[in-house]
């Protein structure tokens, strides 16, 4: 099939010098896969940003389409897991890191990558959450699974207005908890208050007094998107039997911390991956997000882009200056 469709296109023209631009590609050019989809929806992730920067550890081979979401329909498949017509979720796996990804009008991807769209969620509202709604839904669900209830005290999200904060702390809400937000922006707490955050703080408010073994215990559970310091004293100010999960690098893949929390109070640490997160429970969370965790205020959240507004998004989210997810809107690309 030649069928023609636009993509961004990131080339490698030189050494440690990368190119993105929208160009025509043809299907013939995309990966093997028993699933082409046509895209209609995609969302801007770190991830693709680091892969649209040239990020070796995203994406080593050029010429690329980054774009770690999609959400379309069935165009061809080579096998019977999906019908002409169905609309599906792809995200995770390989999808926009070697395999080209969301960023262009249609994918090929092996048919165990896709998910159908969950009743109760459209394909514009599937991407509006992306992967970083689903990597805040798994943490979300990773604290219940643990036990933390809401009558067990609040809920510290990191890194609060990014892409898997707010959405954290939106589903918190949404489960019953309460929740503290963590920023560097204060200047957005009135955005993270209309989350359903009760408290805002600013984020050296999280790391003071962490230069001691503990500190005094504060949070029931915590969703942490920043890694290093920040991580460390979240962990040291968890409440006895208190979980904390842990999904994101961008302060630091470092974590200082020691073992008392540990085995003085039983903290638990829960490592969240979303992009090999077996299917059945990813299912079981997009469920979860398209009825008992729905969220309202999903379009307060995001903007919306076609192609040719991703440069601008990719060199906000790396300043870490992003206020709302960008939604790629590749039906009017
Ligand atoms: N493990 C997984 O499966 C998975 C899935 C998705 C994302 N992630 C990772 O999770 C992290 C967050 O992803 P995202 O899509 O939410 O990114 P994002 O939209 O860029 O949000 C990150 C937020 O972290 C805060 N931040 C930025 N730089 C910081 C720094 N130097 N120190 C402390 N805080 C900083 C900022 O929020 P404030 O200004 O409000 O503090 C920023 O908005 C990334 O590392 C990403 O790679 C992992």
């Amino acid at each position: 099939m030649s069928q023609a469709f636009k993509a961004l296109l990131v080339e490698q023209p030189e050494k440690k010098v990368f190119t993105r631009t929208i160009v025509t590609r043809t299907v013939a050019d995309l990966p093997e896969g028993e699933l082409l989809v046509k895209v209609h929806y995609s969302s801007l992730n770190f991830k693709d940003a680091l892969s649209a920067v040239g990020n070796p550890g995203v994406t080593r081979n050029f010429p690329h389409t980054p774009g770690i979401d999609a959400a379309g329909e069935v165009i061809e498949c080579s096998d019977d897991s999906f019908s002409l017509g169905d609309k599906v979720i792809v995200t995770s796996y390989d999808l926009g890191m070697e395999t080209d990804g969301g960023f262009g009008q249609m994918i090929r991807v092996p048919s165990k990558w896709a998910l159908k769209l969950p009743a109760g969620l459209s394909l514009q509202e599937s991407m509006m959450l992306g992967t970083a709604g689903l990597t805040a839904a798994m943490s979300v669900h990773e604290l219940v699974e643990s036990g933390v209830k809401p009558a067990d005290g609040v809920i510290l999200v990191t890194g609060a207005t990014g892409g898997v904060g707010s959405m954290a702390v939106a589903i918190l809400t949404k489960a019953g908890y309460q929740v503290t937000a963590a920023t560097g922006k204060l200047a957005e707490s009135d955005y993270l208050k209309g989350l359903g955050a009760t408290e805002v703080i600013e984020r050296s408010a999280v790391t003071e007094g962490a230069e001691r073994p503990m500190m005094k215990p504060k949070w029931a559970g915590v969703v942490d998107c920043v890694g290093g310091d920040i991580l460390a004293a979240a962990i040291k100010a968890t409440k006895p039997l208190g979980s904390v999960t842990c999904c994101g690098l961008v302060g630091s893949p470092d974590l200082p911390v020691n073992v008392f929390p540990f085995i003085l109070r039983g903290v638990r640490l829960i490592g969240i991956d979303s992009a090999e997160y077996p299917m059945a429970a990813r299912a079981k969370v997009w469920q979860k997000l398209a009825t008992d965790w729905k969220l309202d205020n999903l379009e307060s959240m995001v903007d919306e882009v076609t192609l040719a507004g991703i440069e601008e998004k990719v060199q906000g989210i790396l300043k870490g200056g992003l206020k709302r997810r960008a939604l790629v809107n590749l039906l009017n690309s």
